[in-house]
């Protein structure tokens, strides 16, 4: 079937997912190279998937953010959809909980998000349209033990989400975030047989979610469908953080 004209415009715009190399980064690239965007990752090792331009940065790194959003802009133009995915846990309980696992979850899934953003609004703002898609999390407003550090800084998100809607959505540009549950990836890898069995009970749909329940509903957001929709947090999760 031939795509209407509006729909091939859409599906041309230029989406960066920080963090594509692996993980729900990697699906939500694949995600909207199959839809036909021009898509572009940021990984720490110059991988990502095919049809992806990868670019080096780490998003604790000012200058390597520049950088690798210049070579986004000369190849293929100024980023569209940012989809602000890069993400660390350093989990234990508050006793154990160092200042630096905390100020490297903050650093990483805060600040780092702040970074980019930073870097790639203006040409949004010069375009008059953008879309800012922010992977938070459902402990953001859930709450999780061990998990001080990775909660402040997802529930953090939010704040960011909203005021830049505040401050931009007058501009053609919407900011929104996705609070996954629990998702395959390396992330939860690590978690304990208890844990993944506590996380099941809890979940009403009574599975684990995939990387693509997550990479579907982003590409949804960004579409043209989505552009009423600014400062919401949309669960992927399951029912798990039902009402929070
Ligand atoms: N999995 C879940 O259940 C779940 C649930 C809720 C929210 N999330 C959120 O979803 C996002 C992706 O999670 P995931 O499960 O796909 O994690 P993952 O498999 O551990 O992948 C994390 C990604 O972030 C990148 N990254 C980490 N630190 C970085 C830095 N300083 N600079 C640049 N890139 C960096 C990693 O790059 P390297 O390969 O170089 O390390 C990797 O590409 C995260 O923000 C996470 O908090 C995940």
């Amino acid at each position: 079937m031939s795509e209407t004209p509006s729909a091939a415009a859409e599906n041309a715009r230029v989406v960066l997912v920080t963090g594509g190399n692996r993980g729900i980064g990697r699906a939500v690239a694949e995600e909207f190279v199959r839809r036909g965007y021009r898509v572009a990752v940021t990984s720490r090792n110059g991988d990502g998937p095919e049809g992806a331009l990868a670019v080096n940065a780490d998003v604790t790194d000012a200058a390597s953010i520049d950088e690798a959003i210049s070579q986004v802009e000369q190849q293929l133009g100024p980023v569209e959809i940012l989809v602000a995915n890069a993400g660390i846990t350093r989990d234990t309980l508050l006793l154990r909980m160092s200042e630096s696992d905390f100020t490297e979850v903050i650093d990483t899934n805060l600040t780092g998000v702040f970074r980019t953003i930073k870097r790639v609004i203006k040409g949004q703002i010069r375009a008059r349209w953008g879309r800012v898609i922010l992977l938070s999390s459902v402990v953001g407003q859930y709450g999780s033990a061990g998990q001080i550090n990775y909660a402040a800084a997802k529930s953090g998100l939010v704040g960011i989400a909203r005021s830049l809607t505040r401050e931009l959505g007058s501009r053609g540009i919407t900011a929104n975030l996705v609070a996954p549950g629990f998702i395959e990836t390396d992330m939860t890898a690590v978690l304990t047989d208890q844990q993944r069995t506590d996380y099941l009970s809890a979940i009403p749909a009574g599975r684990f979610g995939t990387v693509d329940d997550v990479a579907k509903t982003i590409a949804w957001l960004a579409s043209d469908d989505a552009g009423y929709i600014s400062g919401a947090i949309i669960p992927v999760d399951g029912g798990l953080g039902m009402g929070h």
